[in-house]
């Protein structure tokens, strides 16, 4: 493997990628029509990377994070996530991936409406902390690491959209997912609610060594990614580390 395929910032042995897909490859079928949606992507994903994937609309961003993410399967090619062949598994071995391992932001936060902020959290962790083993993360803990240390008891109609995409986000990294699955997490949002949850991410990112991929149209969001991947047509077309990536709040957009 060429130096350049390791995360730079992890040090100097180089670790295993915890994702490996070859010739990724998704066909829709629409009446007489194919739609490519993935076309042959090669690509390795390290433990602790933050990379932002960029393309137009269309161009299988979604595709390619919910395959990685257990939620749909390719036409062709595989995936492995460690050891484990995702495209070889079956829907029970999915969806225990998915519990144990994945944590998804979506653009809307689908908390629950008659749960406060803190309960939605510790939904979750009273639901997964058994699968993983280990020491279940707290709820509380897990809120302040996102800035919503004052806003546990609110319900969610209480909060802003960036505050319940903070809580969304503190869902999904409350079972200490060994990669978190964003799919325009600042879609819904003004710039600087949008920064703020960018700011959540990237603090989650570095306290947690959690590999979190991030899709934005947003291209000034590059700026604070390790690594960033752009799509187009359903290959990937830009593959670039960044040495030196920023804060949210020092992003211009
Ligand atoms: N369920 C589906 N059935 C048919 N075609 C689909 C389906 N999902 C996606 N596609 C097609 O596959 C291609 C890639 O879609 P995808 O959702 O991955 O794009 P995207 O990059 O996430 O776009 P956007 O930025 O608009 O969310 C598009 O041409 C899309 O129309
Ligand atoms: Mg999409």
């Amino acid at each position: 493997m060429a130096r350049a395929d390791r995360a730079p910032h992890l040090g100097t042995v180089p670790p295993d990628p915890l994702f490996h897909a070859r010739g990724l490859t998704k066909v829709y079928r629409m009446g007489e029509v194919d739609v490519p949606a993935l076309q042959a992507v090669d690509l390795d994903l390290f433990p602790g990377e933050f990379v932002v994937i960029l393309g137009p609309s269309g161009s299988g961003k979604s595709t390619l994070l919910n395959i990685l993410g257990g939620l749909d399967a390719p036409s062709a090619g595989t995936v492995t996530f460690r050891d484990h062949v995702l495209t070889a598994a079956r829907e029970a071995e999915l969806t225990q991936y998915r519990r144990e391992h994945v944590g998804f932001v979506f653009q809307f936060y689908n908390l629950i409406p008659s749960l406060t902020a803190l309960e939605n959290v510790a939904l979750v962790t009273a639901l997964t902390s058994t699968a993983h083993g280990g020491q279940p993360a707290d709820p509380a803990d897990t809120l302040r690491l996102v800035g919503l240390g004052a806003r546990m008891d609110n319900f969610p109609a209480q909060l802003s959209g960036g505050e319940q995409q903070r809580v969304a986000i503190a869902r999904a990294i409350a079972k200490r997912p060994d990669v978190l699955l964003c799919d325009e997490p600042t879609g819904a949002l003004d710039v600087e609610t949008g920064k703020l949850v960018l700011a959540a991410l990237q603090r989650a990112n570095r306290e947690l060594g959690t590999l979190t991929v991030i899709i934005t149209h947003n291209a000034s969001v590059a700026g604070m990614a390790d690594r960033v991947l752009r799509l187009r047509s359903g290959r990937i077309v830009g593959d670039e580390r960044n040495a030196a990536p920023i804060a949210p709040e020092q992003l211009v957009w």
